[in-house]
Parts: C-alpha cells; structure tokens; sequence
C-alpha cells in the first residue's frame, strides 16, 4: 500500500510538490490556511504562473487523489507529511522568518497518526530542523522529523520534481529514510543519486547550492565590471571560461544579476546564521556577492543616465520585463521591476510590460505605468531597457520598433538580445559587460 501524503503550505513549493506527487500514484491532501488559496487550487487554478502545472493540477484533481484543504485535522488520514511554507526574510535583519515552518509543526503535530514521518522541505538555517524535532515531539512524542530540501526552479518546476538531478534527505534513522526511499521510488528508479545526510547536513545543502550560484552570477558581473572598464566582452569571456569543465557554461549569463524568492534571502539568512555560529567570517565573501549583485542594477541606471542625462525628470523610459526572471510571474525581489522603480523615483515616466507577470508588478509598485503589449510599451520612449529575457522580447522586429519610440536607444539588461540585428536597424544599443 502506497503511503499517504500530506503537503503543509500551498504556495510555489507546495502547490508543485502536491501536484507532482499526485501523478506519481500517490493520493495527496494539500492544507494551507490561506482560504482564497485553497478555493483556488480546489478549482484546479493555479495562483502563479508555472509551465504546464495548471493542467498537470486539473488532472490530478480529477483522478480523484488529490485534494485540498484549510482543515489540519485531515491530514490524520496521511502517513508522511510534508512542510513547504515560505521562509522570506525578515522586515527588520537578514535572517529568515521561522514563523511560518514552526506554526506549521504546531498545526500538524495534534493530528498525527503513531509513526508519522514529518518531512521539512522548506529552506531553513541550520539547526533548524533540530529545534523543531523538540516542538513536536512535546505535542506528538512518536513522530518523528526528517528533511528534504527542494532544489526546483521557478519555470521548471514539474522537471525539476519528477527528475531532479538529486534527492538529498537528512534522517536520523533507518526507518525515516525507508519512508522516504518508498515515497520516492518512481523517481530512484530513474537512477536518480539518493544523498542519505544527517539534519544540518541536509539544510546546508540547499543555502550552500544556492549560495554557490548566486556565486557564480556575481562572479560573472564582476568580470562584466571589468570588461566595461578594460573593453572586453564578458559574453565571449563567459563562453571561453564556459568550456572548462571544472568551470561549466550555466550560470555565467551576465547582466542585471539574480532576484527572485530564493537567491537573495538565502544568502542573507545564510550569513545572518553563520554570524550566530561564531562563523561569521567564512561567510564573508558572501557579502561582496550580495554588493556586486546590487551594484548590476545601480549600474543600468548610470548607463541610462549617460545615454540621456543626470537629470530624467522630462524623459519616457520603457522597460521591458518585470518578473525575476522569465517563464516566471514571480516580482519577489526582481531586478527588472527594482530598476524601474528606481528610475521612476529618480523623476522619469517609466512604463512597465511584462508577458506574465503585470498583475503581480502593478501589485507591487502600483505607481509605475503599465502597458498590455510591447509595442504599446515602447510607444515615444526616450530608451527601452530590456530586463527580462523572455522570448517574445527576442523576437521583438528591431525596424518596426524603431518607428515607435522617440529615440532608438536601447539597453540589454541581460545580454540576451542580437545587437547585430538591432544596430543594423539603427538603433544605439547599450550591452552590460560588452564594448559599446
Ligand atoms: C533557485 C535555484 O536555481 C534552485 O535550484 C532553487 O531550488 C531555488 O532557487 C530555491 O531555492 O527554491 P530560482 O529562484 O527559480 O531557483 O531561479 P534561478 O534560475 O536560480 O535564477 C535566479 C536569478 O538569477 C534570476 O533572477 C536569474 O535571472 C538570475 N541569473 C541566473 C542570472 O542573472 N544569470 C545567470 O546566468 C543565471
């Protein structure tokens, strides 16, 4: 007999690993305490944007294994209960915000059945998972706490769950990581590597991938600053270093640098726990990364200002893309909608488009001006600045555009677009890291 799976917390994580786990065979209550959420996800709409998982959601929901709740006690039904609620920063310091994973612990404990698994998903710093041993178990003795980190990406999100390229669990006994193998069969039998760790093992696992990351983006904006001021071209410097192995081609797109839910407050958090270790030193660089990170976005803005002038207040910027990154409707912490909101306190008229993510960004920053389509974004625009490379902005006809705007002026935010196509069109076009 299959166990059943509960999922506590239906956002992003949540909703994925719910859905995805469903169409492994598996029958999937998903609890959240957010009403509107769960009426949402009952209906079989999904509340963000992800490829393919609102359909991958109806189909589960009409096979009839998965369903969805507010009501905790119905998870008493479920054998392996999985916690994926947020960790976001905190208002006032770098660490994260534990409220969220330790109110779900609270929630969960009174309805366990005797050898439940609880199974964290969510990102913690380190230790984490041994406090919250001791919070359930006060309420249910017999339970017990494994963790799972979760290495998905927005926009991959359903790949990056059927076949990650790694399953870590962090247990502190055989029969925890049985639980788990069983859970996860269909997907070890893809051949996927299974990485058995204790607790702070399995938590560190996931700020330091991610930290490595950031790593790698900052690094590479920080050869852009280089380039720029030695007249190289960081894209061919990517792509040269790209070639050593020990090196690797991903992550060394350069250009506005990294955003999103996860990159930024991971490293932060991650520097903020290491400084209550006594460790704080180790973590040091992490802080350079973060500056270099933030510097990209200052950076496009001084661009602007050579290209136009110190003062914006008279001048019509377009800016094309607002979600972290594309593929995604996520503005949480997104370098595009930073920089526009930037420029749009420093006095210019900035008009926003986005192929997916308009309501989230007219949410966040409701003052900015809002276009439904490119073209209309772009209409008597002073200079366009592409900032999210979603496809549609790649196939955007540079010679058509060129007959919209006020001035052919145009910034690649992410080295994505053809400059040669868009200069033959005659527009001056501004690339980060590239000889301009
Ligand atoms: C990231 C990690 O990649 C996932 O493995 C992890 O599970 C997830 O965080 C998480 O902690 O939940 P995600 O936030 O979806 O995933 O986004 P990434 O694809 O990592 O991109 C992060 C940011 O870096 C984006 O703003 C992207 O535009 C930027 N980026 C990425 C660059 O500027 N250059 C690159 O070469 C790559």
């Amino acid at each position: 007999m299959k166990p059943v799976l509960s999922v506590i917390g239906t956002g992003y994580l949540g909703a994925t690993h719910a859905a995805c786990m469903s169409s492994l065979g598996f029958t999937v209550i998903g609890v959240d305490s957010d009403s509107a959420k769960i009426d949402q996800l009952s209906r079989g709409e999904l509340p963000f944007y992800e490829p393919g998982l609102e359909e991958l959601l109806r189909q589960q929901i009409a096979s009839g294994r998965l369903t969805f709740s507010t009501d905790f006690a119905i998870i008493s039904n479920a054998d392996v209960h999985f916690i994926c609620v947020g960790t976001p920063q905190k208002e006032n310091s770098l660490a994260a915000d534990l409220s969220f994973v330790k109110g779900a612990i609270a929630s969960v404990a009174p309805h366990l059945k005797s050898g439940s698994l609880v199974v964290g998903k969510s990102t913690v710093p380190v230790g984490t998972a041994q406090e919250l041993t001791a919070i359930l178990r006060a309420i249910a003795p017999q339970a017990d706490l494994a963790w799972n980190p979760e290495f998905l990406r927005e926009g991959f999100a359903i790949e990056d769950t059927l076949r990650p390229n790694r399953l870590v669990v962090g247990v502190t006994n055989d029969r925890a990581e049985h639980i788990l193998k069983d859970v996860y069969a269909p997907i070890l039998e893809l051949g996927t590597p299974w990485i058995r760790a204790d607790l702070p093992t399995s938590e560190l696992v996931k700020v330091a991938a991610n930290s490595f990351l950031a790593t790698k983006i900052s690094f590479i904006n920080a050869m852009a600053e280089i380039c720029e001021a030695a007249g190289g071209d960081v894209t061919v410097l990517a792509q040269a270093i790209g070639y050593d192995p020990r090196i690797g081609n991903k992550f060394l797109q350069a250009g506005i640098g990294f955003g999103g839910g996860c990159l930024p407050k991971d490293i932060r958090a991650f520097m903020a726990r290491a400084e209550e270790l006594g460790a704080e030193q180790a973590l040091e660089f992490l802080r350079e990364i973060d500056a270099i990170n933030l510097r990209a976005r200052a950076r496009v803005i001084d661009v602007v200002r050579s290209m136009l002038s110190a003062d914006l207040t008279s001048y019509k910027i377009a800016v094309l893309g607002a979600a972290f990154k594309p593929e995604s409707d996520d503005v949480r912490d997104s370098p595009a909608l930073d920089i526009a909101a930037q420029l749009h306190a420093a006095g210019a008229t900035v008009t926003v488009h986005d192929p997916k993510a308009m309501a989230p960004a007219q949410k966040r920053f409701p003052t900015l001006n809002f276009a439904q389509s490119s073209q209309d974004c772009v209409a008597d625009a002073d200079i366009v600045l592409h900032l999210t490379e979603w496809k549609e902005y790649r196939e955007i006809d540079p010679s058509l555009f060129k007959t919209l705007v006020k001035r052919p002026l145009i910034i690649d935010g992410r080295n994505a677009l053809d400059r040669a196509k868009w200069t033959a069109a005659g527009w001056t076009f501004h690339a980060l890291g590239r000889k301009n």
